[in-house]
């Protein structure tokens, strides 16, 4: 399209725990409540010995005035994804403005005001709220008229991943892409009592609030706050939701047995998407988006086939009852939820689904080559030799990591034919699950907290292969089921059992991989599987960052290396780690969930969950240099909320963020809110902006 930048200037692509009871009914039907999906005897044994750590030698100086050792090492780092492989030069304006590891904002403290809190010398604003038009002519959100058709046109519930992508060349247009996680009814409806008593009406109102948004936004001033255009055509402004949007399956799962349905006897299609939590920003300017906790819309699952049930059961649907607690009672609007009459209708769902925002006219597609189970979300990166890798987590307790590497390479450029065949790069290639090893004796880890001998949690790792293309790797299934069911894949061939990986993503200064294990408190409780040295705390509330480096720095290659930067909780507490940094200087940080990275690497932490009791936020730390670990809090949200995004843009002089679920508190209605943010009357969530008020790079 004429509109399409020649350069993707952006640069980021991209609960029980402190949760409420209410956002585990509405968020992942009461997950926690229910027995772990996983009950595979795939133990993990954690005492092979791998001296070959680089991370384990380096001293931190607690750091004031030491040696910036960052942006020359990082500089070298940095692999052929800056330009030789061809990523769209990721703003290569942007890149030696900034020195790796210089974070120089004020901490704001840990608090519970039901505000949005920036530090001292930034400002915010509203971007987009629930029930804001998004379709030209859409009107304002009046909760008493609400109706499905109102809403399919107006801004979903619950936004959670935030891209913006650049529109033209001239800095101040873009496209807003959202996800719309899941609703919270009480929180909509007037006069909410149960889910039970809703209408169908309603039920729709909820189907059309979940999906997606594309929203063109435009510059405001020479600052770094964006607000909605007000172009008199918005041609790019779309609804994608789960009541009506059709989308096409790739892969080799597509036209499979499992997902023919009545609907679509070909299992080439599916209406709607579901539980669209986070995502990323690919090098060819499309969103992926991953569908998570789908169990939770499912009844019927008692009489769905026998040989089903075990299927449907590791992915979190109940087979023993009727209407599970936690349903959502969608079937009263749409008997395609009946399991017991639509058996894999659960399968339409569970992807990543991939969106061309620059195309209005393209249908969305869920690629199969992904795999299905609780996609987190999913963020790509240029391998050396061309190829792209998806890295992806499973947020369940005691699930998987996974990559994706693709057949065919990434071609640079602009051209039409160039996009068209980066438009196919996710449709086939291989996937792998992550197991890994630790590099301590297991005696050394104890559970408690407490660092091995060597000074770090870390170790080596593998990619094990499960299918490429049409040729599975695991003995019984076809490449078709091991895609359908990847969790029972992983299962199989013994994967590591993670505490819920959350977001997953490569730096793309270093290529180095981050992920978030948001939390367990199961671990090590009440027969669930022990710690390990990658998941090294028994009744984990407050979660770990785990770092990945590849071989040879090559995303592509199928051997790793790993260490723990982060070990989430209060400073104070000794189980926790920052690093090796002196942490009297460090901010507390509880449920680690969303990542994204700043043009210099920095690596920005959002929060879901908050065990240590005041609101969630946004963090960032350098991971790199003398400053890793000096973590700071650099935003909380309202009461309730999750913070959700975030989003840097290449220029760093804007930060987006979700906020999710605002007055998500057990008891509170629309009448009654526990939060009135943002507009003073019942709460709202609603995407923000974040800038610096001198107009320089957020952070430094
Ligand atoms: Fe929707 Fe894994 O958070
Ligand atoms: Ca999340
Ligand atoms: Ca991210
Ligand atoms: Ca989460």
């Amino acid at each position: 399209m004429s509109d399409r930048p020649r350069l993707l200037p952006l640069l980021g692509p991209t609960g029980h725990g402190g949760r409420d009871a209410m956002t585990c009914l509405y968020r992942c039907g009461n997950a926690c409540d229910h027995p772990v999906p996983n009950t595979s005897t795939n133990d993990y044994l954690g005492d092979v010995v791998n001296r070959e750590m680089s991370r384990r030698g380096v001293v931190r100086a607690g750091a004031v005035g030491a040696l910036v050792l960052g942006f020359a090492g990082a500089a070298g780092a940095v692999p052929a994804t800056a330009g030789a492989a061809g990523v769209p030069a990721a703003a290569p304006r942007s890149l030696p403005a900034r020195r790796a590891g210089v974070l120089s904002f004020k901490a704001i403290p840990p608090n519970k005001l039901d505000n949005l809190i920036v530090p001292n010398g930034y400002d915010s604003a509203v971007v987009m709220r629930w029930g804001d038009p998004v379709l030209p002519g859409a009107p304002r959100l009046d909760v008493a008229k609400q109706t499905a058709a109102r809403q399919s046109r107006q801004f979903g519930y619950n936004n959670d991943f935030v891209g913006v992508l650049p529109l033209g060349g001239s800095g101040r247009r873009a496209l807003l892409v959202v996800n719309h996680e899941y609703t919270n009814e009480e929180l909509m409806f007037p006069g909410f009592t149960t889910l039970d008593a809703m209408t169908v009406a309603q039920i729709e109102v909820a189907l059309a609030a979940h999906g997606m948004s594309v929203v063109e936004l435009e510059r405001v001033g020479d600052t770094g706050r964006w607000r909605p255009s007000d172009a008199a055509r918005l041609p790019y402004n779309r609804r994608i939701t789960a009541l009506a949007t059709r989308f096409e399956f790739t892969g080799a799962a597509a036209g499979s047995a499992w997902l023919r349905t009545a609907d679509d006897p070909r299992g080439r299609t599916a209406v709607g998407t579901l539980n669209n939590c986070a995502g990323g920003v690919t090098p060819w300017g499309t969103v992926l988006s991953g569908e998570e906790n789908v169990n939770q819309y499912f009844v019927g699952g008692d009489g769905a086939p026998e040989d089903l049930k075990p299927k449907l059961a590791r992915y979190g649907i109940t087979t023993t009852a009727r209407y599970p607690s936690g349903s959502r009672k969608w079937e009263r609007a749409q008997e395609r939820f009946d399991l017991a009459k639509h058996p894999n209708e659960a399968h339409r769902f569970g992807w990543i689904v991939e969106l061309d925002p620059y195309d209005p006219q393209s249908k969305p597609r869920k690629h199969t080559a992904l795999g299905r189970f609780k996609h987190e979300g999913a963020n790509v990166i240029v391998a050396k030799n061309g190829k792209v890798v998806a890295y992806l987590g499973d947020d369940e307790r005691f699930d998987y990591l996974y990559k994706f590497v693709s057949d065919k390479k990434f071609q640079p450029g602009d051209s039409a034919a160039a996009r068209r065949h980066n438009l196919t790069l996710l449709e086939s290639g291989t996937l792998y699950v992550a197991k890994l090893t630790g590099d301590s004796p297991a005696g050394q880890i104890g559970g408690g907290g407490t660092l091995p001998a060597d000074g770090a949690f870390g170790g080596s790792g593998v990619w094990i292969r499960l299918v490429q293309g049409t040729r599975s790797f695991v003995p019984g299934m076809t490449a078709a089921e091991v895609l359908t069911f990847t969790r029972l894949a992983g299962d199989a061939v013994q994967a590591t059992k993670m505490d819920r990986p959350e977001d997953v993503e490569a730096s793309p200064r270093t290529g180095k991989v981050y992920a978030a294990m948001t939390n367990n408190t199961n671990r090590g409780v009440g027969g669930n599987p022990g710690v390990d040295e990658a998941n090294p705390r028994n009744a984990n509330k407050h979660g770990h960052i785990l770092e990945l480096v590849e071989a040879r720095g090559d995303n592509t290659a199928e051997a790793f290396t790993w260490s723990l930067p982060i070990v989430c909780g209060d400073p104070a507490d000794a189980t926790t780690y920052f690093s090796g940094y002196d942490k009297s200087a460090v901010s507390p940080i509880s449920c680690p969930d969303n990542l994204a990275f700043d043009s210099a690497g920095n690596l920005w932490i959002s929060t879901d969950g908050n065990a240590l009791g005041g609101n969630d936020g946004l963090f960032a730390t350098p991971v790199e240099g003398p400053d890793s670990g000096h973590l700071r809090q650099f935003l909380t949200v309202p009461t309730g909320a999750e913070t959700c995004g975030p989003f840097l843009t290449s220029d760093d002089r804007s930060v987006f963020v979700a906020v999710q679920h605002p007055g998500e508190l057990t008891g509170a209605t629309l009448e009654k809110p526990a939060s009135t943010w943002p507009d003073g009357d019942f709460a709202k969530p609603a995407v923000v902006v974040t800038w610096r008020l001198d107009g320089g790079p957020v952070g430094s």
